[in-house]
């Protein structure tokens, strides 16, 4: 046990002898180095009123009870209890907890989870918009298996069907040579493509339309030039994404777009327009009402021409999972955009049974600030922001800013690093602002900065690697209290973070370690310390190197090896 669960029990006792009241919560928080004691609770303060008396008294009846409980005990401001710990003490709970897996826990044995990201679509080059669905269903996979889960990652690719018949009337009317062609080609043909059919049926023609239509059906029947054209370009598209993908260190263990589900799912909306729980319409489309699921407006579930939409595929791909995979939670890693179609999709596989806890971890948008000074949605004079752009500019930065002598591996872990860091700093429900003159700095909450304690922390041991260490039991451990508190903190945080997916608090974790860190080697010598002193230290400097890179993989971030 602990000692604040100790201790936490002991106060419980106290509570119930003195007030008769049971099983009270008492919670505790670090105090601030320059106040007396190491952890302080404020349950004086929420008895007040159930007690009636003022939370001082409370507090002074509570410290009285536990005379000769062995802590420091104080009373602080409006009625804080203030405790404090022995460095000992604290060095004694670390290395009885330590272990290899130090933070990870086993809540989650037994369970499976499925994380879907980054669920690009195929007919357009990876742009800054999969930025966060990445690296955010990334990190919900980590902290998921640190907590004992198994995690199955799948890329539910937008590929259905219309791309091909854009991509094939485009690429045919561009002249283009089919051995030549890249995925930018392909992406500019999409989106030229899709403002001439725009602009054709704003004129109410249709010539357009059904060249590409016809390109579908030759595809259906099995087309010899349309089978393929089809395959290279999903081949052209998923080596670009796979690309991008290494370059921002994520993969899946699936790629199942949505092309894999229409039929699954059109099977399904027949099942169930004739179990009673979708309706059809005059004009022969398929609705699920959710009114009894506090939703008024009905989900579309299938076309009137009988053909297959978002939700058709989305439905038949949670009955695969649930058939083949067997999940007890599915993350939908996809942006706020997307909030009401999965509030509609939940509902809807409530409604029909399907008996599984779908996540929607939604999250905000990149911003900019504009020339003019305006927070905008990030783009560039092009349009969107292409990931390769942005990886591209990112590394430029880095070499600016801390080198030209680094070796290439090292630029881009802090590149992508501090791209990442950047997406965990705040509640993912904000909308980032990407401002390049934080993100890749070397001070603040940067990922850069929390690299940086890590590099120090190797060079350390790396430059005491054959001094031989002594027995360090008579140490006092008083200039390590801090760090050992915050260490001590982790196996909590990785389980904290976990239940809601709040990534910001495992990112301000290592923020705070690597900025307690910085503290504590400038003022306290290790490789110059007698050794008994020089010996502990160096003890505690590999845990928290441990701690740290631990919690930094977490969120994808690498550790370079040289900054
Ligand atoms: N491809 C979609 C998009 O980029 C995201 C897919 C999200 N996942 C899902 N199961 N609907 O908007």
């Amino acid at each position: 046990m602990s000692i604040m669960d100790n201790f936490k029990e002991q106060i419980q006792r106290v509570i119930k002898g003195l007030y008769g009241l049971d099983d009270v919560t008492v919670d505790f928080a670090s105090v601030p180095s320059d106040i007396e004691g190491d952890y302080s609770t404020n349950v004086a303060m929420r008895l007040a009123r159930q007690v009636g008396k003022n939370p001082r008294q409370i507090a002074e009846e509570i410290i009285q009870a536990l005379e000769g409980c062995g802590y420091g005990l104080t009373i602080a401001g409006p009625g804080f209890i203030n405790i404090a710990v022995s460095g000992k003490a604290l060095y004694e709970q670390l290395a009885e907890n330590w272990s290899d897996n130090y933070g990870n826990n086993l809540s989650g044995v037994g369970k499976i989870a499925i994380s879907e990201f980054p669920s690009t679509n195929i007919a357009k080059p990876y742009s800054v918009g999969h930025l966060r669905p990445g690296t955010q269903g990334w990190a919900a996979k980590k902290v998921l298996e640190a907590n004992g889960w198994k995690v199955v990652t799948d890329n539910h690719l937008g590929d259905v069907g219309t791309p091909f018949g854009i991509w094939a009337v485009g690429f045919k009317r561009s002249g283009l040579d089919f051995n030549a062609v890249t995925v930018y080609d392909l992406g500019n043909i999409y989106i030229k493509m899709k403002a001439d059919l725009k602009a054709e049926e704003a004129e109410g023609k249709h010539e357009l339309a059904d060249e590409v239509q016809d390109w579908l059906l030759k595809l259906e029947s099995r087309d010899p030039e349309a089978i393929k054209l089809s395959e290279h370009f999903k081949e052209i598209s998923l080596a670009h994404t796979h690309e991008v993908m290494g370059r921002l260190g994520i993969s899946t263990d699936l790629e199942m777009g949505e092309s894999c589900f229409v039929e699954r799912g059109k099977d399904a909306v027949l099942e169930y327009l004739s179990k009673g729980y979708f309706e059809k319409n005059e004009d022969g489309s398929v609705i699920c009402p959710l009114d009894d699921y506090g939703i008024d407006v009905p989900m579309l579930m299938q076309k009137s021409n009988g053909a297959a939409l978002y939700a058709t595929t989305d439905l038949g791909c949670m009955l695969y999972r649930v058939e083949n995979i067997h999940p007890d939670k599915i993350i939908y890693a996809v942006g706020a955009e997307q909030k009401f179609y999965f509030e509609q999709l939940f509902a809807m596989a409530k409604k029909v049974g399907i008996e599984v806890d779908n996540y929607h971890m939604w999250f905000g948008t990149i911003d900019q600030i504009s020339p003019e000074g305006k927070r905008e949605k990030m783009s560039s004079r092009k349009g969107v922001v292409l990931m390769e752009e942005l990886l591209d500019d990112a590394e430029k930065r880095v070499r600016e800013n801390f080198g030209e002598n680094l070796n290439d591996e090292d630029i881009k872990k802090i590149a992508v690093g501090a791209i990442k860091f950047s997406d965990f700093v705040a509640d993912r429900k904000t909308g980032i602002l990407y401002d390049p003159d934080k993100i890749f700095a070397l001070a603040g909450q940067s990922g850069p900065f929390c690299q940086y304690a890590s590099v120090r922390l190797s060079k350390i041991l790396q430059k005491n690697a054959d001094f031989k260490t002594v027995e360090f039991a008579d140490y006092d451990w008083n200039e390590e209290k801090t760090v050992l508190q915050i260490l001590l903190k982790f196996p909590e945080v990785v389980a904290g973070a976990a239940e809601n997916f709040e990534m910001h608090k495992i990112a301000g974790y290592a923020f705070e370690l690597a900025q307690e860190l910085n503290r504590y080697y400038e003022k306290t010598p290790i490789s110059s310390a007698e050794d008994e002193a020089r010996s502990a230290r160096l003890w505690l400097i590999d845990k928290a190197d441990f701690v740290l890179k631990r919690a930094l993989d977490l969120l994808g971030i690498e550790v370079p090896g040289q900054m």
